[in-house]
């Protein structure tokens, strides 16, 4: 496993296919059927300082600005994705300091200074993920709020087949593989998929107390579903798509 060639590989990425699917994880949706306006994790955040890890197209941001928080900060290793995140917030009348790096790196984002860090299915992209729970812990004040979603990795290892869930991929297997983009054979994106286990005693490490974690999807955002979700659809009544983690910094 190669950091920087993954940093490359997953920023190519973000920065020439990563919008095209993002409305199901931007706030308030974590993504896998899980909304904050039914969780309710976060509470009132007006003058709060925000730091989004992994902010993208700044639509979680927006989120966070229209409840009127004090300070927007972003942080994402696509300049594209910031380019795009700077447009739609000033489109929006917000503004925010925007940063361009990997989540992985020292970059100048103050610390013991916010109160809350979020990140929407962005975390798992660390090739770090213990260096990266120890920055974000020193980016926030004491008793400051880390939220983090991400895929669930019970569901990377199911997959549905005529009318049955089949395991398809061992669960303790973490080791980095690639999928191929649909974009005229051009390059990958590269990734690993880590126990629950693994994430939470990364948090313990980085010295959070996790306070609440999410794994069921909204029954409502579910009906919603049209039947082209098909397979999708079929997993996400049966298991958990999305995990979201509510932790402290002691
Ligand atoms: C699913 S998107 C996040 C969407 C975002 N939460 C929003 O509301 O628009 C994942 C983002 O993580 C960024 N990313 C991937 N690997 C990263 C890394 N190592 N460090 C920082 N950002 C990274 C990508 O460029 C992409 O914009």
């Amino acid at each position: 496993m190669n950091p920087d060639s993954i940093h490359q590989t997953n920023s190519f990425y973000w920065s020439t296919k990563g919008n095209d699917f993002l409305g199901a994880i931007v706030l308030p949706h974590y993504g896998g059927s899980i909304s904050e306006e039914k969780c309710q994790l976060f509470g009132d955040v007006s003058g709060k300082k925000m730091l989004e890890i992994g902010c993208g197209n700044g639509q979680s941001l927006q989120y966070q600005g229209e409840r009127k928080a004090s300070e927007l900060w972003g942080i994402d290793i696509s300049e594209k994705q910031l380019e795009r995140a700077a447009q739609h917030l000033t489109s929006c009348g917000l503004s925010a300091n925007l940063i361009c790096s990997p989540m992985e790196e020292e970059c100048g984002i103050p610390e013991d200074y916010f109160d809350f860090v979020y990140s929407i299915y962005a975390i798992g992209w660390t090739t770090d993920l213990e260096g990266t729970f120890r920055r974000i812990a020193s980016y926030l004040k004491k008793d400051g709020v880390f939220i983090f979603s991400w895929s669930h990795p019970i569901h990377k290892c199911v997959v549905a087949e005529n009318n049955l869930l089949v395991f398809n991929k061992c669960y303790f297997d973490e080791s980095w593989y690639s999928v191929p983009l649909d974009l005229a054979g051009e390059g990958v994106l590269t990734l690993s998929d880590r126990k629950l286990s693994t994430y939470v005693n990364a948090l313990a490490k980085a010295g959070f107390v996790i306070e609440q974690m999410i794994e069921q999807p909204d029954d409502e955002i579910m009906q919603s579903w049209n039947d082209n979700s098909g397979s999708f659809a079929k997993k996400a009544k049966m298991l958990p798509l999305t995990f979201v983690i509510k932790a402290r910094k002691l």
